[in-house]
């Protein structure tokens, strides 16, 4: 899957029925609104800016979750003002949203074990992949993903025990995300809370974990794909460097506009012609993570 779309051309701006809203612990909240001409467009990592009311001049970033049957599913946590106001629409109301925006994620169907991280917020860019690779590619038999969820608040979802056997995964850690597990797509959860069924630890490591376990023609065929805080990104990038993988991140930098035209969102990243400032909302999100962290 390739992004050789003109992205701003596709930018839509869609006033967006509310079909759910569900308030879960920690301040996590699942948002499905009827987006029909935005849900046909949106890519793993794309994220829609959305107006959170008339009292907010900017609009507030968030990633697709699932686009599926002209419907978009969102994840947010309640952190300041802006998603505070979103906690209190309800069913009925319409939100206004403008997207799909972003450099999607890459798949390569190639690289046969794609292995997808996702921490706290950054959990929905990664069941988005796993919901295209579901969809669309593991079909064939040799592509077997694996995903590693980690979250310091409740997990979004009641984990349950997975049927599946993962190797190099340490004895107990069972919990897996219900939907993935319908899936058929094998996936383990990383706390430091103590929750039950759960990796006592960091996401990196029980990806050293599986990594650890795989031949080494199956390591070549290691993809990573991750979204997370900044720590656990640069983490992840390390794991990459350690392991000799290509690796892609979604950055969550503060964006004002949100389609390319204040550059308030710029990073630095490295490219073959020397450093280079590139805008978050419309060159990335997602961006090779060996760009993004150099040194890592
Ligand atoms: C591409 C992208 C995808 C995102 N996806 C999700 C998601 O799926 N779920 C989710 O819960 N959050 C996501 N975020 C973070 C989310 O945008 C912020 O939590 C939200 O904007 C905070 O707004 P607020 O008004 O509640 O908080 P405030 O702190 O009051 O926001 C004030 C300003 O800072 C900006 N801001 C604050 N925190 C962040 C942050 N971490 N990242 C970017 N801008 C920030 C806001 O846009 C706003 O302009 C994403 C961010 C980006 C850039
Ligand atoms: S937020 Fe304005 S250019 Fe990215």
């Amino acid at each position: 899957m390739s992004y050789n779309q003109n992205k701003r051309n596709t930018l839509l701006q869609e006033e967006c029925a509310i079909l759910e809203h569900i308030h879960l612990a920690g301040d996590q909240h699942i948002l499905k609104l009827s987006a029909p001409e935005i849900s046909a467009k949106a890519l793993p990592g794309s994220f829609v800016h959305i107006d959170c009311g008339e009292q907010f001049t900017l609009r507030r970033p968030i990633s697709i979750m699932r686009a599926v049957n002209g419907n978009i599913e969102l994840l947010y946590k309640k952190l300041g003002s802006g998603t505070a106001a979103l906690t209190t629409r309800e069913i009925g109301e319409s939100i206004n949203l403008i997207g799909p925006i972003g450099k999607p994620f890459e798949l390569h169907p190639k690289k046969s074990r794609p292995l997808l991280i996702g921490g706290g917020v950054g959990m929905p860019p990664m069941v988005f992949i796993a919901d295209t690779i579901h969809n669309s590619i593991q079909s064939s038999s040799e592509y077997r993903p694996f995903v590693i969820l980690g979250s310091e608040a409740p997990f979004p979802f009641t984990a349950t025990p997975s049927q599946m056997m993962i190797p190099g995964i340490p004895d107990g850690v069972i919990g897996s995300m219900p939907l993935l597990e319908d899936w058929k797509i094998p996936n383990r959860l990383a706390s430091l809370q103590g929750y039950a069924g759960t990796h006592n630890g960091y996401v990196t490591d029980l990806a050293r974990h599986w990594l650890d376990s795989l031949e080494d023609e199956e390591l070549a065929q290691v993809e990573i794909f991750s979204c997370g805080p900044h720590p656990m990104l640069e983490a992840v990038a390390k794991l990459a460097t350690e392991y000799n993988l290509p690796c892609q991140v979604s950055l969550e930098e503060f964006m004002a506009c949100g389609v390319g035209g204040c550059a308030g969102c710029v990073v630095q990243v490295e490219t073959a012609e020397g450093p280079a400032m590139k805008r978050v909302c419309v060159d990335g999100p997602v961006f090779e993570a060996k760009s993004v962290f150099p040194n890592s």
